[in-house]
């Protein structure tokens, strides 16, 4: 039986998302690797347990996650019930429709009729009657983003969602959806985009949009999927993601790349962190950043990125040393 640390709630920091009720842990744990059919059921709940034991109240899910497609949901919904039940007033939990999910013209995109449908497969899937965030996971370009916001809009109405989000939306996209989302009184809470040292296309204007209307930022992928640590410094382990040389490559792992790494790893030595630690830390450098959505693949690393926290300020001369090594370098994950 889990009881949960007394202490959760000392040392985790939470930012305010944008101008809503909503604050979230500055961490937040994403469960798209790792939590999947094929994965050790014992090491996911282990570190889920870990991570709200050290004050992560939000886990992030989409229908698609596993693999296969769904599972990761399943293994969720399992655990919430074996740990997290008497807690689920404590948590955030989120999930997204828009990739990939069944066969056909209705299991995919941004349609009304694949949206809900989906909400409604990941509610029974997880045994939640309701997630905190359900999000329209990339942006449609054939269906009308009125039907796609519409979607978002009844999910809430309907007390299947209570709040709404986006995520890959450019920062046109992105004012235009939240207008609509505006217009219908459904506020977005959120945008989700992936941010790290390695990509920083946010800074392009859509961190300035979710300034200025008030909406919170949950940056995907801050480690660029393990690049951003010590990980891949001597070689590719056979437990890596990119040993599975698919959503993160081996040929990403070029020479080059290990030669910014290392320059990088340098400096996290200097501040007394590890590399994961300083790439989690420059997200949340930025005020406009809500959280950092790591994702992991034991125990350890939720303790590491977790650690981050204890050293979130940036000298000038360390950004601009960052700043140099990032410049000589295309983004790559
Ligand atoms: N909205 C979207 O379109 C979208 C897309 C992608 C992701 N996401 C969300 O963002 C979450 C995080 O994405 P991500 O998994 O790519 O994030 P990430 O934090 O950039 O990468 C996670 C991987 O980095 C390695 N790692 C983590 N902590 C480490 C540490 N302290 N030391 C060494 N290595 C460490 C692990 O790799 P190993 O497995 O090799 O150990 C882990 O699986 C996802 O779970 C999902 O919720 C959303």
């Amino acid at each position: 039986m889990y009881a949960a640390n007394n202490q959760r709630y000392d040392s985790m920091q939470y930012r305010r998302s944008g101008r809503s009720g909503i604050q979230l842990p500055a961490i937040s744990l994403g469960l798209w690797h790792n939590f999947g059919g094929v994965d050790n059921f014992e090491n996911s709940r282990a570190m889920l347990r870990r991570a709200f034991d050290l004050g992560i109240i939000h886990f992030d899910l989409a229908n698609n996650y596993g693999p296969p497609y769904g599972s990761a949901e399943e293994a969720f919904g399992q655990i919430l019930k074996k740990d997290f039940l008497p807690y689920r007033d404590e948590l955030i939990i989120s999930t997204k429709a828009g990739w990939d999910m069944w066969p056909g013209p209705y299991g995919n995109f941004g349609s009304r009729k694949y949206m809900l449908a989906s909400l409604d497969q990941s509610l029974k899937r997880m045994g939640l009657d309701y997630v905190d965030i359900f999000y329209h996971h990339r942006p449609d370009p054939e269906t009308p983003m009125e039907e796609s916001m519409g979607a978002l809009d009844t999910a809430v109405r309907s007390g299947r969602a209570l709040y709404a989000g986006i995520s890959a939306y450019n920062a046109k996209q992105t004012a235009e959806a939240l207008k609509i989302l505006r217009d219908l009184g459904t506020p977005c809470l959120i945008h989700q985009p992936k941010y790290s040292m390695f990509v920083r296309d946010p800074e392009q204007g859509l961190f300035d949009v979710l300034e200025k209307e008030g909406v919170g930022a949950i940056v995907f992928s801050p480690l660029a999927q393990g690049l951003l640590s010590d990980r891949y410094l001597h070689g590719i382990p056979t437990d890596s993601r990119a040993a599975r040389d698919f959503f993160l490559k081996k040929k990403d792992i070029s020479e080059a790349m290990l030669a910014r790494i290392r320059e990088l790893n340098d400096i996290a030595a200097l501040r007394g962190q590890t590399l994961a630690e300083m790439a989690v830390a420059w997200v949340l450098r930025d005020p406009r950043v809500t959280s950092a959505l790591v994702g992991t693949s034991r125990v350890s690393q939720v303790d590491d990125n977790v650690r981050a926290l204890n050293n979130l300020k940036f000298s000038a001369a360390e950004l601009q040393r960052i700043d140099g090594i990032l410049a000589q370098k295309q983004p790559a994950a």
